[in-house]
């Protein structure tokens, strides 16, 4: 069995630059530590962060002497002012692509137009674009609420970086039809689409799929549904250790893809123990053919 990576897999580069700066952050900031929220999907990298010092909180209330991380998705103003004025130290690690989005939101608000986000309504990285408009943005998740917008005579929209090309563009097609000008900034970030891609080539050359990440990342678990869809076997795992041997017998080519959460470290792991599991599947067969000789 031959084990194959996805060409794009694992860690995006906004994820890899804010761990760069967590880590740099433990290294020179004495005193306490903490990020808002869990600062990626992945709870074996949370648990090495915390074991550095890192402590994860879900709000500043009770909070007035360190340092803060600002994880990927990003914050809004009025956190961050906050923040400064309780004296708390921020470090800054939001992915420069979202940081566009919520200054592209804030000048079209700025500008006079309705701004429109598309994307995940509960999702911390829409909610933090929608605090950069001081919360007059309207987020639309699909085409059908497009439709329900009420008329204004511009529109300005932006993405939730992760967002699907094609529910953009369908949320667009019905907001053209309102006639309003519209000012259209595509906010998304290419990273979800070329590891999905990388994810769907390798699916459909692969016997059996596995997906490495956090059970609670969406962009591992839309992977893993990619993989399903093309109707290739397909196991979400977090840990080289629920890899189950027998989920590889009889498989010829074995494809590993991870979310853009999970480190290197992980996946390495993930294939070594692959290859293991590889090597006993012949073993064994090799025995049963000697036992039938
Ligand atoms: Fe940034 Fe794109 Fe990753 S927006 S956090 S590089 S998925």
């Amino acid at each position: 069995m031959e084990v194959r990576v996805a060409a794009k897999a694992g860690f995006c580069f906004g994820v890899k630059r804010a761990i760069e700066i967590a880590m740099a952050t433990v290294r020179n900031m004495a005193g306490p530590i903490y990020s808002l929220g869990p600062l990626i999907h992945n709870s074996q990298v949370v648990e090495y962060l915390a074991a550095k010092g890192i402590r994860e909180i879900k709000s500043i209330e009770g909070i007035d002497v360190g340092t803060l991380i600002i994880r990927s998705h990003g914050v809004g103003p009025a956190l961050l002012e906050t923040a400064r004025a309780k004296g708390l130290n921020i470090v800054d690690a939001t992915c420069p692509f979202v940081r566009r989005a919520q200054v592209l939101a804030r000048d079209l608000i700025e500008k006079g137009y309705q701004v429109v986000v598309v994307g995940d309504r509960d999702h911390p990285e829409v909610k933090g674009i929608v605090d950069w408009t001081r919360g007059r943005a309207t987020v639309i998740e699909n085409p059908a609420e497009a439709a329900l917008i009420k008329k204004e005579s511009k529109i300005g929209v932006v993405a939730q970086t992760t967002q699907p090309l094609e529910n953009f563009e369908s949320v667009l097609k019905v907001l053209s039809e309102t006639g309003a000008e519209m000012k259209v900034c595509n906010t998304i970030c290419n990273a979800t689409a070329e590891r999905q891609q990388a994810a769907l080539d390798l699916a459909r050359q692969a016997d059996v799929m596995i997906v490495v990440g956090g059970a609670n990342s969406a962009n591992t678990r839309k992977l893993a549904d990619i993989c399903r869809e093309s109707g290739t076997p397909t196991y979400h795992i977090e840990t080289a250790g629920e890899l189950d041997p027998v989920w590889f017998r009889g498989a010829k080519i074995a494809g590993l893809t991870a979310g853009a959460s999970t480190p290197d470290w992980i996946i390495e792991e993930v294939k070594n123990r692959m290859s293991e599991i590889e090597e006993m599947n012949c073993q064994e067969e090799g025995m049963k053919e000697a036992m039938e000789v």
